[in-house]
This record gives structure tokens, C-alpha cells and sequence, in this order.
């Protein structure tokens, strides 16, 4: 049996602090830093019994971890994650990956040129109801796919703007939220080849977007819409509806994603799969509804497994820096989409 990998936090904010909950259930690592400069985290550090750094480099220098968990603002990303490369160590960066596509370039160059893994923090795809549609898409189950709907749309209450650079242009729900749906839609339904899209801030008129509609045409020659809001009293939600996080009351029968193919149609989260009895059959003959099985677990959880397994060598990263940034470069054509009011394609990554 190996011995617990030691692993360090930087930024003990929310997210960091859920990251160490799960972290505290594996038997396979152990937290062994935390690097933060905020104050209050010192005494975080201390009720952990591990030694706190205000800055990340010392912290590398003196607790010689096996991985780190990057959890500090978006902003941060790239600059943390090249420091922990550049000492050997590989990390489970946070998402957005980064905020500009041409800095997270050479976060995916350093990764290759050093052999360090970087592990993305797109964790639904380690939720094993995403992993059975990905399955059940790639196995042929909805023959060939041609139409996706994505649904986004919600309601952020007003006391979430108070912390102004949520307010702020750059900080809107497509690199916060969107970005995850976006995730999940090249996961599941493959590279997007171009997009066109309209973003608006009518309802709140800050800064950034509060309503975005977005045309997707992906590479194998499906079409697909993204429509999300933040600013609607609306159930349709990946947050919603899978039951992904507590902190949001469920409402399980509504779905987020609906997929649909030439033999088929799979809706998400609830994983109905949908189709004729017969091949040639059609809208006279009724459509069979199957309920896809898969065993509920945590993502987070789950997705720090799999950081050991990436620290260990045994697997490749699930997301790596190249193919968070193809994510991100997605974001930004449907910026530039949005900007221009013309079809874009988003920036190739190369691995
Ligand atoms: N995967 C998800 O679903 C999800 C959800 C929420 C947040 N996030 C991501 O997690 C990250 C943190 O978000 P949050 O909501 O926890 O924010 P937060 O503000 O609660 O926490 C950020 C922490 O980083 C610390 N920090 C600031 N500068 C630092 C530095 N130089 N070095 C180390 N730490 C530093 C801050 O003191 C703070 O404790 C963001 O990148 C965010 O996008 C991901």
C-alpha cells in the first residue's frame, strides 16, 4: 500500500475549503500546507494542524507536497500553477483555467515541456451521471446526434452582487457558470466548430451579462442552443437540477441538457433515454422511454481521486490544461460572437 500523498491548498476561500472536506474522507492523501496571504487564514491553517504560507513559492520550498490544490482567484490561475510546475508539482487548478487564452497558452506548453500533469477543475465530468451520458452518446446509443439544447437559467439573488467585481465586465456568468455547461457540452457532443451569439445586461445593466443566447455548430455537423440567465425565477439548471451541490433546493424533474439523435434522445439529469421500438419507425408509433442506471457519488470527491491516480502517473489527466483552454477559447469566440455579431470559431489549442 502507498503511503498518503501530501498535498497543499492554495487559497482557502469557499471552493478551497469544500476541495478539503472531501480531501479529509480519502485515505490515499493528506493536506500537508496551506498557502494563503488573507489573515484568517492562518488560524484555517491551524485548526487543519498543517503549517500556513502566505505565499506560494515558500510554501512549495519548505512542505515539499506531492500535488496542490489551486483554489485563489481566477486571475491567479496561470502565474500559481506555472510556479508549482516549475517546481515539479503537479496541481488540481481550479476553473476558469485562466482568464486570457494567450496566458493560458503557456501554462499548456509548460505542462507538455515538463511532463508536470495539470488536472482542470471541470468536476461534473467526473459526476458518474456524466459519465453514463458520455457513454451512452459515444456508444452510438442516439445514433448519429444532431440537435442539443442547454438550459441555464436561474436566478441569482441581489446580495450575490454586493462583492463588486461580480458586478464588473469579464466576471459575467459565462467564465463563471456558463463555462461548466460549456464544459460538459464539448464532453459530451465533441469540439464546437463555430459559434454566433447575443448577450445582453438589460435586467441588472452591470457590467457584465446577465442574459446570453448562444448558437452552437459542432465539428461532427450537430447543431445546438445554450440559453442562460441569471437574473430568472426559472428551474431549468444544471445547479437545479442535479442535486450536485445541497446548497441548492432540486427540482429533479426538470432537465438542463436534452440531446437528440438520429435513433434517440437523452435528457439530463434525469438520463431518459428516448426511442422507437423498430428502426424506420416515426412520429405515428409511440417513443419507448428507458431510465439509464448509474450509481449517484460525489464529483468533488471523486475528482480528487483521480488527482491522486494523475500525481501517481496511473491516468492522464480527465481535463487537462490543453483541453480546459479549448473550453475557455470557446468562451471567448462567443465573446467575440457577441461583440461582432459574426460567426466565430474558437482559437485552436494545440496539445
Ligand atoms: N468548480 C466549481 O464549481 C467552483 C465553484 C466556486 C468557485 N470555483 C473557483 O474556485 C476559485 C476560488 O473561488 P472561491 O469562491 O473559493 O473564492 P474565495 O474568494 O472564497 O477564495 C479565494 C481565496 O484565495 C485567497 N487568495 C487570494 N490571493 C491569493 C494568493 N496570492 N495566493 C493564495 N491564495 C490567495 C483568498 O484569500 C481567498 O481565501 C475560483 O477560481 C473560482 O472560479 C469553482
Amino acid at each position: 500500500m502507498n503511503a498518503p500523498l501530501r498535498i497543499a491548498l492554495v487559497g482557502a476561500g469557499i471552493m478551497g475549503r469544500q476541495h478539503l472536506h472531501h480531501l479529509k474522507g480519502l485515505d490515499s492523501a493528506v493536506l500537508c500546507a496551506v498557502a494563503d496571504p488573507a489573515p484568517q487564514s492562518a488560524g484555517f491553517a491551524a485548526q487543519c494542524g498543517v503549517e500556513w504560507f502566505a505565499d506560494t513559492a515558500q510554501m512549495l520550498a519548505a512542505a515539499k507536497p506531492d500535488g496542490v490544490i489551486i483554489a485563489n482567484p481566477n486571475t491567479l490561475h496561470v502565474s500559481t500553477a506555472l510556479t508549482c510546475l516549475a517546481a515539479g508539482v503537479p496541481v488540481l487548478l481550479e476553473k476558469p483555467v485562466g482568464v486570457d487564452l494567450a496566458e493560458v497558452r503557456t501554462l499548456v506548453a509548460a505542462s507538455r515541456d515538463s511532463g508536470v500533469p495539470v488536472l482542470a477543475g471541470h468536476h461534473r465530468r467526473h459526476n458518474p451521471l456524466i459519465v453514463r451520458a458520455h457513454e451512452l452518446v459515444h456508444s452510438g446509443a442516439l445514433g448519429r446526434l444532431s440537435t442539443v439544447t442547454a438550459l441555464w437559467q436561474l436566478q441569482k439573488p441581489e446580495s450575490y452582487f454586493d462583492i463588486p467585481w461580480r458586478r464588473e465586465a469579464g466576471a459575467g456568468m459565462l467564465l463563471t457558470n456558463l463555462i461548466h455547461d460549456l464544459d460538459l457540452l464539448r464532453h459530451l457532443c465533441g469540439e464546437v466548430r463555430q459559434v454566433q451569439a447575443i448577450t445582453s445586461n438589460a435586467v441588472r445593466g452591470y457590467g457584465n451579462e446577465d442574459c446570453a443566447a448562444v448558437l452552437l455548430q459542432f465539428e461532427n455537423g450537430a447543431l445546438g442552443t445554450l440559453t442562460g440567465s441569471d437574473a430568472v425565477a426559472a428551474p431549468w439548471s444544471w445547479e437545479l437540477d442535479s442535486g450536485e451541490n445541497p446548497v441548492y433546493p432540486r427540482q429533479s424533474d426538470q432537465p438542463c441538457y436534452l440531446l437528440a439523435g438520429t435513433g434517440g434522445a437523452l435528457s439530463i439529469p434525469q438520463l431518459k433515454r428516448w426511442h422507437y421500438a423498430e428502426d424506420g419507425a416515426g412520429w405515428h408509433q409511440p417513443l419507448l422511454v428507458e431510465q439509464e442506471a448509474f450509481k449517484p457519488d460525489e464529483a468533488l470527491r471523486l475528482q480528487l481521486e483521480h488527482f491522486v491516480r494523475v500525481i501517481r502517473r496511473e491516468v492522464a489527466p480527465l481535463v487537462s490544461a490543453a483541453d480546459a483552454a479549448r473550453t475557455l477559447a470557446l468562451i471567448e469566440a462567443i465573446r467575440e460572437a457577441a461583440a461582432t455579431g459574426r460567426a466565430c470559431a474558437p482559437a485552436p489549442i494545440d496539445a
